[in-house]
This record gives C-alpha cells, sequence and structure tokens, in this order.
C-alpha cells in the first residue's frame, strides 16, 4: 500500500485512534485496493493459500496440545488423538489433508504465475519473496510428517537428511547437527517438532511481506498488460472478496471431500506403523507434492549431482524473471510459449509418477530424460521462445480487451460507483 490514505475516520474515537495507530485507515485502503477488473478464477488461490495456512496453523496448535514429541510416545500420542481426543480425529485430517491442499493450491498458483508472466518487472521481488514461501512450506511439511513416528516418518527422515553428508567437508557435521546426534532419534523428534511449530509463523512474516511486495504494482492480470486508468479497476471489496470466498467455498467442499470420504487417500498405510529403526520398508516414499523433486534427486547416479539437481530445481525458480527475455507477460498472447508451458506441467507430472515408482528399468530412462526437460524448459526454452517468438497483438488496455468480449456492442457490467 503506497501513497496517503483517503480514510476518513467517522467517529472521534476512530480518528483519535487511527491517529496513533492507523490500522483502520490501512485496513481500509486494503478493501478499497484497486485490482484489474479482468481477473479470473485463478487470482483466488492467493486467498485460497492464506486460508489454508490460517487452518494448518489453528488445527495444528490445537494438535500440539495433545502430542508428545517423544519417540516412544509419539506414535501412540497420535493414536490417542484420533481415538480419545473429542474430535481429535476430525483436527487430525483436517491438518494431515491440509498439508495436501495446501500444496495443490500452492503449485495452481506458481503455475498461475508462470503462465500469466506475473514473475516479470516490476514483480520480481513478490516472485521471489512466493519461492522463499515454497522453501519454508516444503521443509515445514517434511518435518511435520516426521511427527507421527510411523515407518515412512522415520525412513523418509532418515533419506532426506542422510543427503546432506553429500555436502562436501561439513556434510556429516551438519547430519549431526540435524539429527542431534549419531542417528535418528530423540534429538531428531525434538527438534523437528520444534521447528515444525516454528516455521508456520515464519510463513506468515513471509505471507505479510508477499502481499506487501503485491500491494506495491498490484494485480498483474489475464491479458499482462498494465492498469492504465481508474476504468481498469474494481475495488477489491465487494467485487474480490465475494469472488474469492466464492472459490474458497467451492475448495472447501473438495477439502471435504477427502478429509470426510478418503482422510488416509494422500497418505502412507505404512505410516500407521510405529516406526522401526532395525526394519527398512521395501519402498520409501515421500508425499505425493514432493515426488517430482524426488525424481530428480535419482535422476543423477551421484549422491552429491543429485542433491545440486533437486536443490537446482528449486533454486532455478529466483531465477526465473531473469531467464525471461519475452517483452510480453502473458501467455494468452504468446502462442509458442503457450504450448511449452503445458508441455513443462506435463513434464512434472511424469516426474511425479517417476519418483512414486522405484528407479528400476525403463522409468530410470524416463526420470532422466524428464530432469533433462525440466531444467531446459528453465534454460533453453525460455530464454529462446522470448527472442524468437512473434507474439500476437495485445491489447491497448484491459477494458479494452475486456470489451472486446462483448462484440454487439454492450458494455460489459461496470462497477457502481
Ligand atoms: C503460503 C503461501 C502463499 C500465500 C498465502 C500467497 C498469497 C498470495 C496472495 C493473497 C496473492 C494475491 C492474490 C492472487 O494473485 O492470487 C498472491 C499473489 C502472487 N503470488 Fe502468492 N502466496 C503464496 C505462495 C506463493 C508462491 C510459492 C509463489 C511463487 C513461487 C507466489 C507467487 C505469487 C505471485 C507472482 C503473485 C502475483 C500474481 C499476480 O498479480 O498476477 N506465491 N499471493
Amino acid at each position: 500500500m503506497s501513497g496517503h490514505s483517503t480514510y476518513e475516520p467517522k467517529n472521534p474515537l476512530a480518528k483519535w485512534f487511527d491517529k496513533q495507530l492507523p490500522i483502520l485507515s490501512m485496513s481500509y485502503d486494503f478493501m478499497v485496493f484497486p485490482t484489474p477488473k479482468n481477473l479470473n478464477y485463478l487470482w483466488t488461490f492467493g486467498g485460497i493459500l492464506s486460508m489454508c495456512l490460517v487452518i494448518q496453523l489453528v488445527t495444528g496448535i490445537v494438535l500440539a496440545m495433545h502430542y508428545t514429541p517423544h519417540v516412544d510416545m509419539a506414535f501412540s500420542s497420535v493414536e490417542h488423538i484420533m481415538r480419545d481426543v473429542n474430535y481429535g480425529w476430525l483436527l487430525r485430517y483436517i491438518h494431515a489433508t491440509g498439508g495436501s491442499m495446501f500444496f495443490i493450491a500452492v503449485f495452481v498458483h506458481i503455475l498461475r504465475g508462470m503462465y500469466y508472466g506475473s514473475y516479470k518487472a516490476p514483480r520480481e521481488i513478490l516472485w521471489i519473496l512466493g519461492v522463499i514461501i515454497l522453501l519454508l512450506m516444503m521443509m515445514t511439511a517434511f518435518m511435520g510428517y516426521v511427527l507421527p513416528w510411523g515407518q515412512m516418518s522415520f525412513w523418509g527422515a532418515k533419506v532426506i537428511t542422510s543427503l546432506f553428508s553429500a555436502i562436501p567437508f561439513v556434510g556429516d557435521w551438519v547430519v549431526t547437527l540435524l539429527w542431534g546426534g549419531f542417528s535418528v532419534d530423540n534429538p531428531t523428534l525434538n527438534r523437528f517438532f520444534s521447528l515444525h511449530y516454528l516455521m508456520p509463523f515464519v510463513i506468515v512474516g513471509a505471507v505479510a511481506l508477499h502481499i506487501w511486495a503485491l500491494h506495491i504494482p498490484g494485480s498483474n492480470n489475464p491479458t499482462g498488460v498494465s492498469v492504465k486508468s481508474g476504468q481498469d479497476t474494481v475495488p477489491f471489496h465487494p467485487y474480490i472478496t465475494m469472488k474469492d470466498g466464492f472459490a474458497a467455498i467451492v475448495f472447501l467442499v473438495l477439502f471435504a471431500f477427502f478429509v470426510f470420504y478418503k482422510p488416509n487417500y494422500l497418505g502412507h498405510s505404512i505410516n500407521y506403523e510405529i516406526a522401526d529403526p532395525l526394519k527398512t520398508p521395501e519402498h520409501i516414499v515421500p508425499e505425493w507434492y514432493f515426488l517430482p523433486f524426488y525424481a530428480i534427486l535419482r535422476a543423477i547416479p551421484d549422491k552429491l549431482g543429485g542433491v545440486l539437481a533437486m536443490a537446482g530445481a528449486i533454486v532455478i525458480l529466483f531465477f526465473l524473471p531473469w531467464l525471461d527475455t519475452s517483452r510480453v507477460r502473458s501467455a494468452k498472447y504468446r502462442p509458442i510459449f503457450r504450448q511449452f508451458f503445458w508441455l513443462f506441467v506435463i513434464d512434472v507430472v511424469i516426474l511425479g509418477f517417476v519418483g512414486a515408482n522405484p528407479p528400476e528399468g525403463w522409468w530410470i530412462t524416463v526420470g532422466q530424460f524428464a530432469t533433462a526437460y525440466y531444467f531446459a524448459h528453465f534454460l533453453l526454452i525460455i530464454p529462446l521462445v522470448g527472442l524468437i517468438e512473434n507474439p500476437k497483438p495485445l491489447p491497448a488496455s484491459i477494458s479494452e480487451s475486456v470489451l472486446a468480449n462483448h462484440p454487439k456492442g454492450e458494455p460489459a457490467a461496470q462497477p457502481a460507483e
């Protein structure tokens, strides 16, 4: 929110309060914030993500009141939550399913940004903050999955933390630090619990910066054309609040379907067996949202190389604003890029399947090709397509593009002043 507030307190108490702590004028400015009038439903996912964050925080805090972070009691404390705590089963299923729903929403949100070029100037910092949030979310989800202390919790923790030993010189020291000892044990569970509790609050801080950075240039929109006049925007409330609210309700229906009908569908049944350091499961696989990255890790037949590729798969996102050479933001006007965008989505889905299967036979070859394509998309395709492609003509303004959808000359619905 930049510029001067247009808020005028209606009563002396509000005036007195706002002068000393301008929360009222900030909230008012937030509600009247000019938003492009052509936003589609893909722009509701930022709101949906904020809702997911609140749901995870509230359910997580109550779960923590009944959970015991000790290797001898963690597993049974989760069973106690499921069986004895009033509505404990509901809290746990909402929290566990909520992790998956959060990632569904964040993947849509990121792909929306990639399709419409929302990462391009003047929104690079907003995008970078988003990538930082993604990293924080991944760390939080990984540590959360360890807490029930089932077989997959234990072995997942062991496989992933052991990767750090590939770091030259300091690798073993880092692993000992993560474990709090010389194996995955009680100190590991304790530090993961503590950090899993802390990190969502760090995410809240990062989201506040993310939204602040959004409010400086304002939202991008499906045309990618910048807002030119007051005619191009509508106030955030009631237009966006209503649309975001409706989308959130639809999203909650899907959420509720999983919670009430398929609560364990997105998890692993083997995590209902208590962790046993002496019994390695046949397949150790992470949660579905990590599978593409897990596939990239295993595509390189060298431990350090695999770790670097996996980390690189996220780090490369930081550089996306500078790898894209196109003058045009939105894929709507970029016929070649649009096709490569969908090939990229298919590639990530393939990587997901590769990650879910054991690294044998032709899965290895598919994984290596899909990994090579993932990096080629960012390092070759995006820079080259931006240079070669001839974009379609852009509309002169958002209003022109909106009115083009009403050929009979009937004006698009205008907001009441
Ligand atoms: C907890 C996770 C997140 C929350 C709560 C969140 C919240 C929001 C909100 C409320 C908006 C404005 C509404 C909208 O455009 O949908 C937004 C926009 C945006 N977010 Fe996020 N976000 C999150 C994660 C991410 C991630 C991981 C990225 C990218 C890696 C990202 C990139 C962006 C971009 C580029 C925009 C501007 C979109 C535009 O104006 O076209 N966000 N975010």
